[in-house]
């Protein structure tokens, strides 16, 4: 326990020195390292990208010759000329317009999905709001994602995740699941990561009764790491 919070503060401080607005930066760094995701030139989607870490990471990756797109419910401070924010929620009426109007109709080679919802300190709810943030997302994919391209999305561990994975192993060719060391080893969080999309998504399997899902600030519980 004590590691994790050195390792926690380590990030933190480095984030600090470093210029990040969030030490959630580090966890997109370590997994661009290992899975290659994104060059000059990439078009990148990041959903929930507030405050902005993974904004900075993917702005600097892709240079002056890609783009990054951003949106999350809370407005984010500019960045650099090739990002583009959005203060949007992917819940709300016309998104799917608005966001292909900001990539200019083409399509992105990579999806950052590292949005959450707001906790309410139960559990299974929780959980399944998240989950079903997550499906909301996979169902933008054929509208948003290149054929081949990759997606890296943030999940919860528990009974409803083997139905994500599912998903998700049926629209891309491979599928990872990813903690790096930037992300606490206490928390349930993981990372997806799907590699080779095949253009098309499955239908969402399991129909829950609606929850409206109460998309955060910040989060404030022991699940929160960036
Ligand atoms: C963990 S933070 C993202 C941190 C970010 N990756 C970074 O590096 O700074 C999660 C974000 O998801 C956003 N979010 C939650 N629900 C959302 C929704 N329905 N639409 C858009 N953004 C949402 C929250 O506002 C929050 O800023």
């Amino acid at each position: 326990m004590k590691l994790e919070q050195a390792k926690r503060d380590y990030y933190r401080r480095r984030a600090k020195e470093e210029g990040f607005r969030s030490r959630a930066a580090y966890k997109l760094q370590q997994m661009n390292n290992k899975y290659r995701l994104m060059h000059r030139g990439s078009k990148v989607v990041d959903i929930g990208c507030a405050p902005g870490g993974w904004l900075q990471v993917a702005s600097k990756l892709v240079d002056n010759v890609g783009v990054v797109v951003g949106v999350d419910l809370d407005k984010v401070e500019p960045l650099s000329k090739n990002t583009i924010t959005l203060q949007d929620s992917i819940t709300s009426e016309g998104f799917l317009d608005r966001l292909k109007a900001a990539l200019r109709k083409d399509k992105a080679d990579l999806v950052l999905a590292d949005l959450s919802a707001k906790l309410s300190g139960i559990w299974d709810i929780d959980h399944f709001r998240q989950i079903d943030l997550c499906m909301k997302v996979i169902d933008l994919l054929p509208e948003i994602l290149e054929e081949k391209g990759s997606l890296v999305m943030k999940a919860f561990q528990g009974d409803e995740l083997d139905n994500l994975v599912r998903r998700l192993k049926q629209s891309f060719s491979r599928l990872e699941i990813s903690k790096p060391n930037a992300s606490r080893k206490e928390s349930s969080e993981i990372y997806l990561v799907g590699l080779g999309f095949k253009g098309t998504v499955p239908e969402r399997q399991v129909e829950h009764a609606e929850l409206e899902p109460q998309s955060e600030g910040r989060l404030g519980s022991s699940e929160s790491d960036w």
